[in-house]
C-alpha cells in the first residue's frame, strides 16, 4: 500500500465551507485504537447535509474527514477486541460530526465505535444496510417492543423509496406486516412492491394539512419525513397505535394537534439509532442477518465511487437517490 490514500476533507475558512480530495498520511489520522483499511462506506441523507455543509452543523470540527459509515479490514490494532485482519464496521457515533469518517482509504476508529462484520454478511452488504437500515431494524424492535404484532394491523411507511424506508419495508414484509408504503415518486412503486409493499400510496396522500383526528387506519409506522406527513399519519393512526420518528426529510416541524394522543392513546416515539436499550445494537444486527432479504437487499443497493461523492450528496438531499447507496472508497 501506498504511503499516502485519498479521503474527502470539508473544511471551514473564514465562515466558507468547502469539501476536498485531499491525500493523507497514516501520521495524519486521529490518535485512536484501531487502523481500518476501509473498503466501503455509504451515502446516507446526513452524509449528504456534512459533504455540501447544508442544515444545521453536522460537522462540528474542523477539518473533517466526511462518512458516517465504514466497513473495512483492521490493519493494526491497539484493542484486544480486535486483530489485524478482522472485518469490521461501524456506523455514526460521533464519526463524520466529532470524529474522522469513512470517506477515507484508511481510517483509525475507537474500538468502541467498531463491530465485527456478523456472519452471513458481506462488506457491501453491511454499508447496504448503513445507518439507515440499521436504524430501520431499530425502528421496528421499538414498534414491537410495544406491542405492534401483524395481527394488529396496518404499518405505513412515508418516504419508502428512501434508505430508511427501503429497508424498513423489505423487514417488516418479511416479518409478516401488510405494509403500505408512501412515495413521491410514481415510477418506484413497482420498486416497493417488488420489497413486499401491500400498497402504495402518493405522498401527497400524507403531505398534506390533515385534520386533528381522520379515519384511523395505522397500528403502526416507520417515519422518517417529519413535517405535515407525520402529523397526518398520527391523525390516522388506530387507538393504542405506535409510530416511530427518526428523521426530517420532509421538514423538521411537526405541525399536529394533541387529538391523537389524548383521545385515541397514539405512541409517537422518538429514534436516535445510537441511543438504545442495552444489548440492541447486538440484537439489531442479528436481526438484520435474519429478517433482511439479502436479494431485496440486494436489489435496493447501487455502488457509486467516492470520487462522485459531492453529485451523490446532492442527490440524496433532493430525495432523488433510490434505496440504498454503497460507496467504493477505493474509486
Ligand atoms: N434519528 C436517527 O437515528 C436517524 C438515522 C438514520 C436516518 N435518519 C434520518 O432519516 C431521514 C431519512 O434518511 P435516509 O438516509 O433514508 O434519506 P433518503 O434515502 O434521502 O430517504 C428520504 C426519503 O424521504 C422522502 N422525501 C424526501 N423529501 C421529501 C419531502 N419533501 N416530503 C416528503 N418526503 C420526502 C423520499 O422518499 P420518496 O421519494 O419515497 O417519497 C426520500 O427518498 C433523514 O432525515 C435522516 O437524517 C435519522
Amino acid at each position: 500500500m501506498s504511503d499516502t490514500f485519498r479521503a474527502f476533507v470539508v473544511n471551514q475558512v473564514d465562515g466558507q465551507y468547502a469539501g476536498a480530495f485531499k491525500q493523507l498520511s497514516v501520521s495524519d489520522l486521529p490518535d485512536e485504537k484501531v487502523l481500518v483499511d476501509i473498503a466501503y462506506s455509504s451515502l446516507n441523507y446526513k452524509d449528504g447535509l456534512a459533504v455540501l455543509g447544508r442544515g444545521r452543523g453536522v460537522v462540528r470540527n474542523f477539518p473533517m474527514v466526511c462518512g458516517i459509515d465504514l466497513a473495512g479490514t483492521v490493519a493494526e490494532s491497539k484493542d484486544p477486541r480486535f486483530k489485524t485482519g478482522d472485518k469490521v464496521l461501524a456506523l455514526g457515533g460521533g464519526l463524520s460530526e466529532t470524529l474522522w469518517g469513512g470517506y477515507s482509504a484508511r481510517q483509525r476508529i475507537n474500538p468502541d465505535l467498531l463491530v465485527k462484520i456478523p456472519q452471513g454478511l458481506t462488506e457491501t452488504q453491511v454499508m447496504a444496510i448503513g445507518t439507515a437500515g440499521y436504524t430501520a431494524m431499530v425502528s421496528i424492535m421499538f414498534l414491537e417492543d410495544e406491542g405492534v404484532t401483524p395481527d394488529k394491523g396496518e404499518i405505513i411507511v412515508p418516504g419508502a423509496a428512501g434508505g430508511v424506508g427501503s429497508v424498513a419495508v423489505a423487514i417488516l414484509a418479511k416479518l409478516g406486516y401488510r405494509v403500505v408504503a408512501s412515495t413521491g415518486r410514481p415510477e418506484a412503486h413497482d420498486y416497493l412492491k417488488s420489497l413486499g409493499a401491500a400498497e402504495v400510496l402518493a405522498r401527497a396522500d400524507l403531505d398534506k394539512q390533515a385534520k386533528p383526528l381522520e379515519p384511523a387506519r395505522w397500528a403502526g409506522g416507520v417515519d422518517s419525513v417529519g413535517g405535515r406527513t407525520l402529523a397526518t399519519v398520527l391523525a390516522q393512526t388506530k387507538p393504542q397505535g405506535v409510530i416511530t420518528c427518526c428523521g426530517l426529510a420532509g421538514g423538521n416541524e411537526l405541525p399536529a394537534t394533541v387529538m391523537p394522543f389524548i383521545l385515541r392513546g397514539v405512541k409517537l416515539l422518538g429514534v436516535n439509532y445510537f441511543e438504545i436499550p442495552a444489548g440492541w445494537r447486538e440484537t439489531a444486527w442479528k436481526r438484520l442477518v435474519s429478517d433482511l432479504d439479502r436479494a431485496k437487499l440486494d436489489s435496493m443497493t447501487e455502488i457509486e465511487p467516492l470520487s462522485d461523492i459531492q453529485a451523490l450528496a446532492e442527490k440524496i438531499l433532493r430525495g432523488k437517490t433510490r434505496g440504498r447507496v454503497v460507496i467504493d472508497v477505493n474509486k
